[in-house]
């Protein structure tokens, strides 16, 4: 998770840019906005999921850094995670970043930590049709072929592509270090609180 240096660090790199002025790759348009309120909206974006992270519901917004540079970000996110086992991510690396590799390691780190880590079972994700490097992503790392659907952003018919990734097509293609997980996976949903007859038997 970003440290305050670093999550200003990300909200510069959004002022700076993230896409072409005509194209939006994301769902919600978020970024077609000045420079400023760009910054603003990432500062705002992380600060919410904090806030609102609960096990029954939770977006990880993980930092993504180069040679300690931040160059993007990574989100991982679940609803009712302890049942569903099931996760979504969505990314952006600054401009100037992109078409490096960086965008394929990240998701693959998150998918490692949700499969490994979680012990998820299966991981979606989506992106547009003109969107040719994050369907790439996807198709690189074994998702497969989820479905598409047309969607209204910005008042323009869009044709959103789906992908899915099941637990048992997952080979990590990079090493994956995760520290410190086990505190946090009640957090997450991600493991069963003991019951209340079982902590009272052990005391
Ligand atoms: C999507 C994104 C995270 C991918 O990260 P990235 O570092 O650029 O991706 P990578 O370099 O790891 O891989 C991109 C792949 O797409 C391919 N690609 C990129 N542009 C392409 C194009 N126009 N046509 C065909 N393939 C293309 C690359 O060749 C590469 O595949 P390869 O490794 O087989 O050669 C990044 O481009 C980004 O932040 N884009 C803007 C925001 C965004 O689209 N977010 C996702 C919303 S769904």
């Amino acid at each position: 998770m970003p440290t305050s240096d670093q999550l200003h660090q990300l909200a510069e790199l959004a002022a700076e840019g993230i896409h072409p002025d005509d194209q939006m790759p994301f769902g919600r348009p978020w970024s077609a906005v000045s420079p400023a309120e760009r910054a603003r909206s990432v500062l705002q974006w992380h600060w919410r999921t904090l806030a609102e992270l609960k096990p029954e519901s939770w977006t990880l917004g993980f930092t993504v850094l180069r040679n300690c540079v931040v160059v993007g970000t990574q989100d991982l996110s679940a609803v009712d995670f302890g049942i569903g086992r099931s996760v979504h991510t969505g990314s952006w690396l600054g401009q100037r970043f992109q078409g490096q590799g960086i965008g394929t390691q990240m998701r693959a780190a998150v998918l490692e930590f949700a499969f490994t880590g979680l012990e998820a079972v299966e991981a979606t994700t989506s992106a547009f049709t003109d969107n040719p490097a994050s369907q790439r992503v996807s198709e690189k790392l074994g998702y497969l072929d989820n479905g598409s659907r047309r969607y209204v952003v910005a008042d323009q018919p869009r044709r959103e592509r789906g992908f899915l990734l099941a637990r048992e097509r997952w080979h990590c293609p990079i090493e994956v270090g995760i520290d410190n997980l086990e505190p946090c996976l009640p957090m997450l949903g991600a493991r069963a609180e003991q019951a209340p007859e079982a902590r009272m038997t052990k005391q």
